[in-house]
């Protein structure tokens, strides 16, 4: 008989159900990708049902094919894409909209009103985040006044809303459960990061009625029992936490100054800061990166939105590449210095610029430009976004003492040689890729009694390769200020 621990990572692109052993390797994983809707420019939506439809696939897949009759599931996690914002109707279950997908910047003119309405300071005070499109707030707002009868709805407490893990939660256990954990509501928005509580001004401010929300856990808690995925049904949800900062549990990250940094649709580079949740003045987040025991361990966030998306935008926009995997051998047939610059600004910029309105540009086309240029600038442009981070993070006075990489694009060893150069440190890739999921794993696994202790999970991580910058400091510096420039002019 084996003992698993499984997850479902619920992404933006795609949902996934891994089983683990409990030393921390992957079993199996079953994804499915679902469609993505752009019903208006800057919009970005998912069906819910979608959504459902494919953890509960996923999950019964695996669990049928992958793990036998003697075989036991001793919790599962849940983490997900964050921000992403769905209000549905607490009786029937189903949603008044489709999901509003963290990307979506619909709401930018009314961030643009409360910034100039100088609302930004108290509530970056309060949250640690900016007013910006990319929260919850404002588009749970939004549907409360688009939709209609929605805010008459919630106002009479018809209505919920959950960000996804809360929405899974809910669907889970038949409706039984409206919860999350610290982590996710700590990008709401609507969440003080200090008092550990949905906070009334912020609340007033956005104009959303409290009994929307859910109650906010622990990191590692009892989320309640499943009865509404025939594989897993009786099993509990033991862990929950936002995608990335379960990457940076999954990262073992645990010392102040250990950083990580995943590579999916976009990029998240995050800075363990211990008990203190530092302010940036260089505009990265403040967040919660887990809570245990009540306890919150915050980070440091820079936060960039189009990174995979980019290369996927490569290969099904332009369609100058069949496979992500392309871009590997292209690039290393591409000096460097080939002069054209991507910003792939398709949804706006994020930190350190946070320009909602900004789009997409490509510089320094000639006439011998060709797909390997464009291509190569693709894979440069999110080492050059993840620089711009490691520079605002040190103008606030941090330098991770280690970095930590992760997420589907880092098996290209040219992206992560070049991100070693341009960033001028070492850069670890774990054994494990996929320390998203992991991470949530060991957060459900900490609740169960399977682990004892954040070291003994620390002693699970496994390096599979460094790489080291070999790049003089002025081929960097060039480089790099050939991207800013590119960026300026947008
Ligand atoms: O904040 C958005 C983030 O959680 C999305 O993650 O993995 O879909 O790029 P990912």
């Amino acid at each position: 008989m084996s003992q698993y621990l499984l997850s479902i990572d619920q992404g933006t692109t795609s949902s996934r159900a891994i089983l683990f052993d409990l030393k921390g390797n992957i079993h199996a994983v079953r994804q499915q990708e679902f469609p993505q809707h752009f019903p208006d420019s800057g919009w970005v939506e998912h069906d819910p049902e979608d959504i459902w439809s494919t953890v509960t696939q996923t999950c019964n897949e695996v669990m049928a094919e992958e793990c036998g009759v003697d075989d036991e599931v001793v919790a599962v996690g849940i983490t997900n894409q964050r921000e992403t914002t769905i209000v549905w109707d607490r009786k029937t279950g189903k949603p008044v909209y489709n999901a509003i997908v963290w990307q979506d910047r619909r709401t930018a003119s009314y961030c643009k009103s409360l910034k100039s309405a100088s609302r930004e300071p108290a509530v970056h005070s309060k949250t640690g985040l900016l007013i910006d499109p990319y929260f919850s707030a404002t588009k749970i707002r939004w549907i409360l006044d688009n939709v209609p009868g929605a805010r008459e709805r919630a106002e009479r407490g018809e209505l919920a809303f959950g960000t996804i893990d809360t929405f899974l939660l809910w669907r889970l256990t038949g409706g039984r459960v409206h919860k999350t954990d610290a982590t996710n509501a700590s990008r709401t928005l609507l969440f003080n990061i200090h008092t550990q509580q949905w906070d009334p001004e912020l609340l007033e401010l956005f104009n959303i009625p409290e009994s929307l929300l859910p109650e906010v856990l622990d990191s590692a808690d009892d989320f309640g029992e499943i009865t509404e995925c025939e594989a897993l049904n009786g099993v509990s949800v033991l862990g929950v936490a936002g995608d990335q900062q379960a990457a940076l549990f999954g990262q073992t990250c645990f010392d102040v100054g250990m950083a990580k940094s995943t590579y999916g649709t976009g990029c998240f580079l995050m800075l363990n800061t211990g008990d203190k949740a530092l302010k940036s003045e260089h505009r990265l987040l403040t967040t919660v990166a887990y809570r245990l025991n009540g306890k919150p361990t915050y980070a440091m966030e820079g936060s960039i939105f189009v990174a995979g998306a980019a290369i996927q935008w490569l290969r099904d926009g332009l369609q100058l590449i069949e496979n992500a995997c392309d871009t590997e051998p292209l690039a290393k047939d591409t000096p460097v210095d080939h002069g054209v610059y991507l910003v792939p600004a398709f949804t706006g910029l994020g930190a350190p610029y946070w320009d909602p309105n900004a789009r997409g540009a490509i510089f320094g086309l000639t006439r011998d430009t060709g797909i390997k240029e464009i291509v190569t600038a693709g894979l440069q442009s999110v080492c050059y976004q993840t620089k711009d981070l490691q520079k605002a993070m040190e103008k606030d006075g941090m330098r991770p003492i280690t970095l930590r990489v992760d997420g589907g694009m880092v098996a290209n060893n040219w992206v992560l040689q070049f991100l070693a150069d341009i960033l001028g440190a070492r850069v670890d890739r774990p054994s494990i890729i996929e320390t998203t999921a992991l991470g949530v794993a060991y957060l459900a696994g900490l609740k169960a009694g399977v682990y004892e202790s954040l070291d003994e999970l620390s002693d699970l991580w496994r390096c599979d390769r460094s790489f080291e910058p070999i790049m003089t400091k002025q081929k960097r510096d060039e480089l790099y200020e050939g991207w800013i420039h590119a960026v300026q002019k947008l």
